[in-house]
């Protein structure tokens, strides 16, 4: 018998924010396969005679391919077992959910996506920050800092395409060369002057984020891994709690930059 691969979203951090869908399945899950994103809070609400693997690249099994993975699951879907492959935030969103898809495909096993919340979204609940604004921002854009091709090499992203004044950017993976970054989307067109804010662990109890103008980004303490930027007009709130009035807010929030 072939067991059904339940590939889930786990969320930014915060267990409350799995779906209902996921903790059921946790729940009566016999394997447990899971990012090294996925936190511990999430990870105890497993069928406690579940076996927990953790598969992430970097903490768990070091040196893991993809293809062993996919391997992974297809053996325990072999052997009759009910899996629940665990990735942090949604599976979609830069996680390796079309490769994974593909290879199960190929291999007859059957399986289901459960979304989860992503770190960007989960970022700006967080913050008290809407990412579209009729106002000022009509479209989200969700991004890397780079993006890897077939081959993992990695392309940089192209900003020119990408950076509009009336978009947020929601930027994953974004590195730590904030000086490389804002001249790259002053180059590609954004005003100096546009909200960014870097939301650190987003959702979980160490969260932390730092907001600031465009101009100023490279000026930003580095922040904890994971951590997810966001730059655009709607986020003006996220600078100061104030009036509304984020051209204010910005002023507000150079003065107490400056100050630190
Ligand atoms: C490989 S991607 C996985 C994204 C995940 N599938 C999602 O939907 O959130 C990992 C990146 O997501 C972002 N990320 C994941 N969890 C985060 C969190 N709790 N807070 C901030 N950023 C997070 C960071 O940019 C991190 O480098």
């Amino acid at each position: 018998m072939t067991g059904k691969i339940h590939l889930v979203g786990a969320g930014p951090g915060d267990p409350e924010l799995l779906t209902v869908k996921a903790l059921k399945l946790l729940r009566r899950a016999t394997v447990v396969l899971h990012d090294d994103l996925v936190s511990p809070a999430i990870l105890a609400l497993a069928n406690p005679q579940a076996e927990i693997v953790n598969v992430g690249k970097r903490a768990g099994a070091k040196g893991i391919t993809q293809a062993e993975i996919n391997a992974l699951m297809i053996d325990y879907s072999r052997r009759g077992v009910e899996v629940v492959r665990l990735q942090s935030g949604d599976p979609a969103i830069f996680g390796r959910l079309a490769e994974e898809m593909d290879a199960l495909d190929a291999a007859n096993v059957p399986f289901e996506v459960v979304p989860g919340i992503t770190a960007g979204l989960g970022a700006a609940a967080s913050l008290g920050v809407s990412l579209t604004d009729r106002r000022k921002s009509a479209r989200v854009v969700i991004v890397t800092n780079h993006q890897a091709h077939g081959d993992e090499r990695h392309i940089k992203t192209d900003w020119k395409s990408l950076a509009r004044e009336d978009a947020t950017l929601v930027i994953y993976m974004p590195g730590h060369d904030f000086t490389t970054l804002r001249n790259e989307l002053i180059g590609a067109g954004l005003p100096a002057a546009i909200p960014a804010v870097i939301v650190s662990r987003a959702t979980a109890p160490e969260q932390r984020h730092q907001s600031t103008t465009l101009e100023n980004l490279a000026q930003l303490p580095r922040m904890d891994s994971p951590a997810v930027l966001l730059i655009g007009w709607a986020l003006g709130r996220a600078l100061v709690e104030s009036n509304g009035d984020s051209a204010q807010a910005l002023r507000e929030a150079e003065l107490i930059l400056s100050a630190l």
